[in-house]
């Protein structure tokens, strides 16, 4: 193998998934920690939820709970170099979050064993299924008194649509939580509640009956027999083909907080997560990350709302080949050479300026406008990646300008917040009136206030009924000039020019295309 497909094999890219509060935060400090890449606990920011809604920048930020230090970080682990995308942990910003999982190779989703499956993890797990995903998960706060492990694997199986593998099961449950048995490898790591973090001071156990289980699990010991012999008749063995195709997930038990079974967690996730996979091109083919040439992805923009360090970072991850500074690369959609002196890697908390980055990374690059979500740089292919779909939102307002002798200004920045992503932005049909559509309302606050403080125009956001929208295609003119006479009020297009219709509800959408011939409608914008 060469050295460059040993750079390849060794790289492992994914995202954590999961409903605010899960422990998506203790969890990915953990890993940090056993990567060696941060040393006390508590270095990773504290996400915290704030769910009023505000004006204020700082408060924005920290709503969104994601700055551009931990928005990737890295860190070696048995030979590996991991790197983690975060997400907000806010709601409102969940379009970030669906990007974001457009340059992962798989993902780990944790579970509150208290709540199990919630609404955020629903929503996020369907986005993996559209592309088919590998998600390892990992169940949280054992420590707590939770539902049943076995409740919790059927209502991932059920709600979630994908068949489970525990791979490893608890000791004990909430105060009598001891430790977890590795199912595969028939071993038991007890852990001592008194013993540091780390998993420092576990026990291992030969098997189920080493009588050393009974004096360590207590009561707990004929329970675990039991289960055990449950868990292996009804659950097949690990089958990585199947995790790898996004049909199975295997399951670890845990606590993150007392950082049991995270260890156990990340050496199965060396072992089994894929390394950097193809990614998609427009016209159906892919390419390989393994192809010579450079190839790199954006997809994602992240402002710093901070007007103390206004700086701009495009991600973008290397698709294939091998991205080198201060080399001159091609901006396919300008049509337009491209080179960058600072190129940017994470580690952890740290960024530092890179020569070389391979498949699966991620580099930062400081931009001042050149990029736009989806864009692709190359060694001059004309590229066009696909799979990164807009969804359609669920608020839309109307756009009033309160500065008439700013309006080539406002213009200016709705049209580049809308390439960042911050918001989608819509153009009505036979008007220029302007909607702006969030999944979020904190979106809008960003909005205003950043066509407010750097493009420095005025503008008010008009409510308006529309809480959906779907994206059409149609067969033939006829079937879309009919479509369109019926319907031009509730009509608009995208930035892309597509054809968007807007509805006060999903019914009303059902409804209204039931009666169209030659017309049909999409969800997302990656039909
Ligand atoms: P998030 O990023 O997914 O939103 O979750 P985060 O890690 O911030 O965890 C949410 C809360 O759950 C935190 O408590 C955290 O300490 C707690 N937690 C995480 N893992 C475990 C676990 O294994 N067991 C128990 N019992 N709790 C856990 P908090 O009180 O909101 O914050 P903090 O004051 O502890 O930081």
């Amino acid at each position: 193998m060469t050295s460059f497909h040993k750079e390849i094999e060794r790289r492992l890219t994914f995202a954590i998934i999961s409903h605010p509060d899960a422990g998506k935060t203790t969890i990915t400090e953990k890993l940090l920690l056993f990567g060696g890449a941060i040393h006390v606990a508590g270095a990773v920011k504290s996400k915290k939820n704030t769910r009023k809604t505000t004006s204020d920048f700082m408060e924005m930020e920290q709503a969104r709970g994601i700055s551009i230090s931990t928005s990737v970080m890295g860190f070696e682990y048995r030979g590996r170099k991991i790197n983690l995308l975060d997400t907000p942990g806010h709601a409102d910003f969940s379009e970030d979050t669906y990007r974001t999982l457009t340059a992962v190779d798989s993902a780990l989703m944790v579970i509150d064993s208290v709540k199990g499956v919630e609404e955020r993890t629903r929503k996020l797990c369907e986005i993996c299924a559209m592309r088919k995903t590998p998600i390892i998960t990992f169940i949280n706060k054992l420590d707590r008194e939770g539902r049943e492990p076995v409740d919790l694997l059927d209502q991932v199986e059920e709600e979630l649509g994908v068949a489970v593998c525990p791979m490893s099961w608890p000791v004990g449950r909430g105060r009598e939580f001891r430790g977890v048995y590795s199912v595969p490898e028939k071993r038991l790591v007890f852990f001592d509640p008194h013993g540091r973090q780390g998993g420092e001071g576990s026990v291992e156990i030969s098997g189920l009956e080493d009588p050393l289980l009974d004096r360590m699990a207590g009561s707990s010991a004929a329970r675990l027999r039991e289960e055990i012999a449950l868990v292996q008749g009804v659950y097949p063995p690990f089958d990585r083909k199947a995790y790898l195709e996004g049909k199975l997930t295997p399951v670890f038990f845990g606590s993150a907080l007392n950082n049991f079974g995270v260890r156990e967690l990340l050496d199965c996730f060396v072992d089994i997560a894929p390394p950097p996979l193809p990614r998609p091109l427009e016209g159906g083919s892919e390419i390989s990350p393994y192809a010579e040439k450079f190839s790199g992805l954006v997809f994602k923009i992240h402002a710093n709302l901070d007007p103390r360090h206004r700086d701009r970072i495009a991600f973008m991850r290397v698709c294939s080949g091998v991205f080198e500074r201060n080399k001159t690369y091609y901006h396919v959609r300008s049509s337009k050479p491209y080179k960058t002196s600072n190129p940017t890697a994470f580690m952890a908390q740290d960024r530092t300026i890179i020569d070389q980055a391979f498949p699966g990374d991620i580099v930062g690059l400081h931009d001042t406008g050149t990029f736009k979500i989806g864009d692709a740089v190359t060694e001059g292919e004309e590229l066009k990646f696909t799979g990164i779909p807009s969804f359609a939102p669920q608020i839309f307002k109307t756009v009033f300008n309160l500065d008439p002798l700013k309006s080539k200004q406002l213009d200016r920045g709705l049209d580049q917040l809308a390439e960042e992503g911050v918001v989608q932005l819509f153009t009505r049909l036979g008007s220029n009136e302007k909607l702006v559509g969030v999944v979020g309302v904190l979106q809008f606050d960003v909005l205003r206030y950043r066509i407010e403080h750097e493009y420095k125009a005025l503008c008010r956001f008009e409510p308006s009924d529309y809480t959906t929208a779907c994206w059409i295609t149609w067969e033939d003119r006829k079937a879309l000039d009919d479509f369109v006479r019926r319907h031009e009020p509730k009509l608009c297009r995208d930035r892309e020019g597509r054809l968007v219709f807007l509805a006060r509800n999903r019914w009303m959408i059902d409804r209204t295309m039931e009666a169209e011939k030659g017309i049909r409608h999409f969800f997302t914008s990656d039909y």
